[in-house]
């Protein structure tokens, strides 16, 4: 395993200064058109923003052990992880079920960009319930921890964020939506009848839910922001195609079809709230027999994008990618020889030198 040195860090920051200058006369032409400049011309506009990212913090659970795990690129190689604090877990949850499932990091924004990181994960833990009662009578709260390092971790919570009628709160997820102000905090609830308190009988299709907050300690009241009913939806997750300019409407979003076992992707170029178009149409998928996406930007080739895809029934995350990524078709398998197994639905966010050194002194082997 390759560990980064700090001359070599400092030779990557130089290297991308260059680039940024480089960049800074090309003047990008707007939301829209910064996607299709990209393909069209081939050149890298985004190096200014991306130039000093040196790797990627991935947090995730595994298989039967439901915690957060922390694992470090090798340097910047989007491919390349290995597990910190000598494999155990780096947070475990002492409210609700005692497990925490699907967890994602999510990057502050507004006046928290920078300077502020919380993870969410969904309150389960398997081995103490069933696949059934956990979908009748599951948490209808979400696990909040927060950071100002990514190092050091606090204020455990689990927050209720849904109504009485839900049977569970799946694999929340958030991304701070610049047109409001506050993050839009997502999850995967399925209903039953105020008639059936008990949710003894049938439920409804589950729909993708949200709220916003501006803390993650009090959330607006829950509504409903997909539904393709009768089809179930879960494992929602959104990439920004720009996410260092907060007045771009380009947006993806990945979800598993819960119905047919599969995973693919929606475009917005109107924002979170505009119209999503699914490329392809209705039936076009990037994969079956898989849930869990987790997408997240290359940090050296701004037009690729990389998809974890969790093959629950087999060993979990796989690496895909794509450099047409607002496509149902293209993605390929990435090469796994540097990729660990049996990672399940969880998050990767790229970081810079500084963040990166730190999070290694610390949880590093
Ligand atoms: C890296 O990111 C951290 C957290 O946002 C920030 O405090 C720091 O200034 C950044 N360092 C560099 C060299 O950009
Ligand atoms: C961790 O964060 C908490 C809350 O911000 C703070 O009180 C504590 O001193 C921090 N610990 C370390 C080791 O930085």
């Amino acid at each position: 395993m390759t560990q980064v040195r700090p001359r070599t860090l400092l030779a990557f920051v130089a290297l991308f200064f260059t680039w940024s200058c480089l960049a800074a006369s090309i003047k990008s032409r707007g939301s829209a058109g910064l996607f299709l400049d990209l393909a069209d011309l081939g050149i890298d506009v985004t190096k200014r923003q991306t130039g000093n990212l040196a790797g990627y913090l991935g947090a995730f659970f595994l298989g039967a052990d439901p915690y957060v795990y922390f694992y470090l690129s090798n340097g910047n190689d989007a491919l390349s992880f290995r597990a910190l604090n000598k494999g155990q877990p780096v947070i475990r949850p002492t409210k609700g079920t005692t497990g925490v499932r699907d967890p994602t990091i999510v990057p502050g924004g507004g006046s928290e960009a920078g300077k502020k990181w919380y993870i969410i994960g969904t309150d389960l833990h398997i081995g103490r319930t069933t696949w059934d009662a956990a979908q009748r009578t599951g948490s209808r709260g979400i696990f909040v921890w927060e950071s100002t390092d990514l190092i050091n971790w606090t204020g455990e919570r689990l927050v209720t964020v849904e109504d009485a009628t839900a049977g569970m709160v799946w694999a929340p997820e958030a991304i701070w939506d610049p047109a409001k102000g506050q993050y839009l905090v997502h999850w995967a609830s399925k209903f039953y009848p105020t008639s059936d308190p008990h949710h003894t009988g049938n439920p409804s299709n589950i729909k993708m839910r949200y709220a916003y907050t501006s803390d993650f300690k009090t959330f607006s009241p829950p509504q409903t922001l997909i539904d393709k009913n009768p089809t179930n939806i879960i494992d929602l997750n959104y990439l920004p195609l720009a996410p260092n300019n907060p007045n771009s409407q380009s947006f993806l979003r990945f979800m598993k079809d819960e119905t047919r076992k599969t995973v693919f992707v929606e475009v917005s170029n109107s924002g979170l709230f505009g119209t999503w178009t699914r490329p392809g149409g209705d039936s076009a998928v990037i994969q079956s027999g898989v849930e869990g996406p987790a997408s997240y930007l290359d940090n050296l080739n701004p037009s690729k994008v990389h998809l974890l895809l969790d093959f629950y029934g087999s060993d979990g995350y796989r690496p895909f990618e794509s450099t047409n990524p607002g496509s149902n078709s293209g993605w390929v398998g990435s090469d796994r020889g540097n990729f660990p197994k049996n990672l399940r639905h969880g998050s990767v966010l790229p970081i810079n030198g500084t963040v990166y050194e730190a999070i290694r002194a610390r949880w590093g082997v």
